[in-house]
């Protein structure tokens, strides 16, 4: 009886893989396509676009310094694939003006053709304790990562749609999935962009078009160095407790997934996790997806249920009891060192 039981699942299972490419998008073909960069001349929205030309697209970068700009032009152009690629430099502040961003997209797709995929990654960051920011902080946040991206993919949607062709990637970040000490002004920015994401993708997708929404975890870019200098302890002592990603393994999984038309992006088995905790109602775009955001919410409810007293977790952070699924376990020692971290704070 199990066994019959163990062979009807794993019979469904393998049936679900076997149509869901005719459910999911269709992949999008990155060779010959148009690739709009925001944020592109640094970090990790320029290993992006390497990412994407080392696949054949054309490429546009934005960003406002113009060294900054042909800098990264010249480092994206030595992985050409062939002598027709193109990067074109636009320097733009993609949150001050809607009408001198859509001037520079039309420009773009002039030179280029239409926009088959925008990455919106500019963006900033600033620590600080609430009452310590300045007001105007939370203003340029909120007007640099939430409208600097609202802008772009408002100026370039409608053709997207008429052509029912098209990605719109988001970066938002972990500091986007749950708020964190020290990150008042900057989580709510990035909480902004996933609001924004999944209406969007309830819009667009009958088109065709398909949105994703990347959460990178810290991740070694000159933006994170300079974020670093304004942390305080209590975030730097957080931010410490997990590892810093390199900007070209965070980028490879955010266009794996764009192309994918995967809503959700996100990096490492922590990412995986968070996004598990935090999946909510968000929009899923496959077989694959739909299935993996249901077992998060069993999981879910499973660890909740099971481990979140403190009780669970040894003095060596290791969970104690019967044995637990690798995500408990991993889920129990977060729990600890940020206990752990709690109280070495109060001390401090
Ligand atoms: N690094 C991390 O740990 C991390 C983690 C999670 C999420 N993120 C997010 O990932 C994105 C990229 O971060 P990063 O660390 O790679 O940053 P970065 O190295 O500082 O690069 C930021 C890019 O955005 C451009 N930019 C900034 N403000 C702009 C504006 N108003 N208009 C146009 N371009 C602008 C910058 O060029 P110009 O200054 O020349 O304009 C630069 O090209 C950001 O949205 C960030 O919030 C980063």
């Amino acid at each position: 009886m199990l066994l019959l039981a163990a062979a009807s699942l794993v019979a469904f299972v393998l049936l679900l893989y076997m149509v869901s490419p005719l459910i999911s998008p269709k992949p999008l073909a990155l060779s010959g396509a148009h690739v709009v960069v925001t944020g592109g001349s640094s970090g990790i929205g320029k290993c992006i676009a390497i990412e994407c030309y080392k696949q054949g697209a054309f490429i546009t970068l934005v960003a406002r310094n113009e060294d900054k700009l042909l800098q990264a032009k010249k480092e994206i152009e030595k992985h050409s694939i062939n002598d027709k690629q193109v990067v074109l430099c636009i320097s733009v502040d993609v949150s001050q003006d809607y009408g001198q961003v859509e001037n520079v997209m039309k420009q773009a797709q002039e030179k280029l053709g239409p926009v088959d995929m925008l990455v919106n990654c500019a963006g900033t960051s600033l620590a600080g304790k609430f009452e310590d920011l300045e007001v105007s902080t939370f203003e340029r946040l909120m007007s640099v990562n939430y409208l600097g991206s609202v802008y772009p993919s408002r100026a370039v949607i409608t053709t997207m749609k008429e052509r029912r062709v098209g990605r719109v990637v988001f970066v938002s970040s972990q500091a986007g999935q749950l708020g964190l000490f020290g990150y008042t002004a900057y989580s709510s920015s990035k909480f902004a962009i996933r609001g924004l994401a999944e209406a969007l993708q309830m819009e667009v997708k009958p088109y065709n078009v398909y949105v994703t929404v990347a959460y990178p975890p810290d991740t070694d870019t000159p933006g994170f160095a300079k974020e670093n200098q304004t942390k305080p302890l209590e975030t730097r002592l957080i931010s410490e407790t997990t590892s810093v990603c390199k900007p070209e393994q965070v980028a490879k999984q955010i266009v794996k997934d764009a192309v994918q038309g995967n809503f959700n992006s996100s990096i490492g088995s922590d990412g995986y996790m968070l996004s598990s905790l935090t999946c909510g109602m968000a929009p899923v775009t496959s077989i694959t997806e739909g299935l993996q955001q249901r077992l998060r919410f069993i999981q879910k409810r499973h660890k909740n249920q099971l481990h979140l007293e403190p009780g669970a977790v040894s003095a060596a952070g290791e969970p104690e009891g019967r044995r637990q699924p690798l995500g408990a376990r991993r889920l129990a020692v977060w729990w600890e060192r940020l206990r752990r971290l709690i109280r070495q704070c109060s001390a401090a």
